[in-house]
């Protein structure tokens, strides 16, 4: 029994029965009884990201080639990462999905592919504050002048030239960082490198920063699925909750969009969310947890090597590993997963 607080309540024991109290939750069964869900961003606080309004408006005119669009038929291939709020693991998990997928690719093949020839593309998109090429401890190879010119001149062999190779056979697209750098690039330069790699490689996952950019929706809508991570706080949870609406209400639902919840902790401890209050919360069921393991992801970390290339074991490494499968199903869509 918890030890009594000077108000006379135990400690650790005011919240749990007053879950149902939390603004955010109320709010959703509110939503959700009125199928107001994605009026959520609109009404309350006027959300609305400025892309298609900007002076990089010309970039994204109707005659923007839907570029990645997955051929029908073939198993999704195209993932992209954006973090609900900072610092939730959205690196580490793009850059140990590209190795989950690039051990699991080469061990599924006759001849172990070499990394010479990797199958396997990390894009780093965050061209001011990305992390892709420090958690792989490589040097970029791209440049932002690559993708500030013309899309003409983007191809497969020149994106070929590009790529930094990991020695687990995991290729990176990244540039170093530069201030301001995300409104500087090309859209359509951004777009037709993508899709250069999209050909090039058996699959492209996509590292997206934060903040919506000029381009950001046109690389949402491309690809197979969008992974929205975020982690079980009320503040992750909020925001999550703001850029799924926001998503949904640009995009008309032609976005895939899914929540990975990060530093998920099994057990329950009083004063914790639990999963279904964040899948209240969200409107949505929750594609996949991670476990909380800051002794594999730290150590990944000091070595500037993916979680897996170090212990493959790791209940961390596990729990990307089944994501991997689910993200490979054909079967996800959004509709299938409304809560
Ligand atoms: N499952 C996890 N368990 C514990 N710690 C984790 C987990 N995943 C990531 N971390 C830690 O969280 C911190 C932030 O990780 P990371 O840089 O991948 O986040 P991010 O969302 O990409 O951050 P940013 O918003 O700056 O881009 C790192 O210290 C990392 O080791
Ligand atoms: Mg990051």
């Amino acid at each position: 029994m918890g030890k009594r607080s000077r108000w006379g309540r135990r400690r650790g024991d005011n919240r749990i029965e007053s879950k149902s109290g939390y603004a955010l939750i109320q709010d959703a069964e509110t939503d959700i009884e009125t199928d107001e869900i994605s009026g959520f961003a609109i009404e309350e606080d006027g959300l609305s990201i400025p892309e298609f309004e900007t002076e990089q408006d010309k970039f994204e005119t109707e005659d923007t080639p839907s570029l990645l669009a997955p051929a029908s038929g073939d198993a999704p291939r195209v993932f992209a990462l954006v973090g609900a709020t900072g610092g939730v693991g959205t690196t580490s998990l793009a850059t140990q999905l590209a190795h989950e997928f690039a051990v699991s690719i080469s061990s599924g093949s006759a001849s172990r592919s070499h990394p010479a020839d990797p199958k396997v593309c990390l894009i780093d998109l965050d061209f001011e504050s990305g992390a892709c090429a420090h958690h792989l401890d490589l040097l970029p190879s791209l440049t932002l002048e690559d993708l500030s010119g013309s899309p003409e001149q983007i191809d497969t062999a020149f994106t070929q030239a590009l790529v930094s190779t990991h020695e687990s056979g995991v290729a990176l697209l990244a540039t170093p960082n530069s201030i301001g750098a995300n409104a500087r690039v090309n859209p359509k330069t951004v777009m037709a490198m993508l899709d250069a790699a999209a050909e090039l490689f058996d699959v492209v996952i996509i590292d997206l920063p934060r903040y919506m950019q000029p381009w950001t929706m046109s690389v949402m809508r491309a690809v197979d699925v969008l992974g929205l991570t975020c982690e079980l706080t009320i503040p992750s949870l909020h925001a999550a909750r703001e850029r799924l609406a926001n998503i949904k209400m640009t995009s008309n639902g032609s976005i895939n969009a899914h929540v990975i919840l990060n530093k998920f902790e099994r057990r329950s401890f009083k004063n914790t969310l639990r999963l279904n209050d964040a899948e209240t919360a969200l409107g949505q069921s929750v594609l996949s947890t991670l476990c909380l393991d800051p002794d594999t992801t730290r150590e990944a970390l000091n070595c500037g090597e993916p979680a897996g290339a170090i212990r493959p074991e790791a209940r961390y490494v596990k729990d990307v590993r089944k994501l991997a499968q689910l993200l490979r199903q054909e079967q996800i869509n959004p509709l299938a997963l409304a809560a």
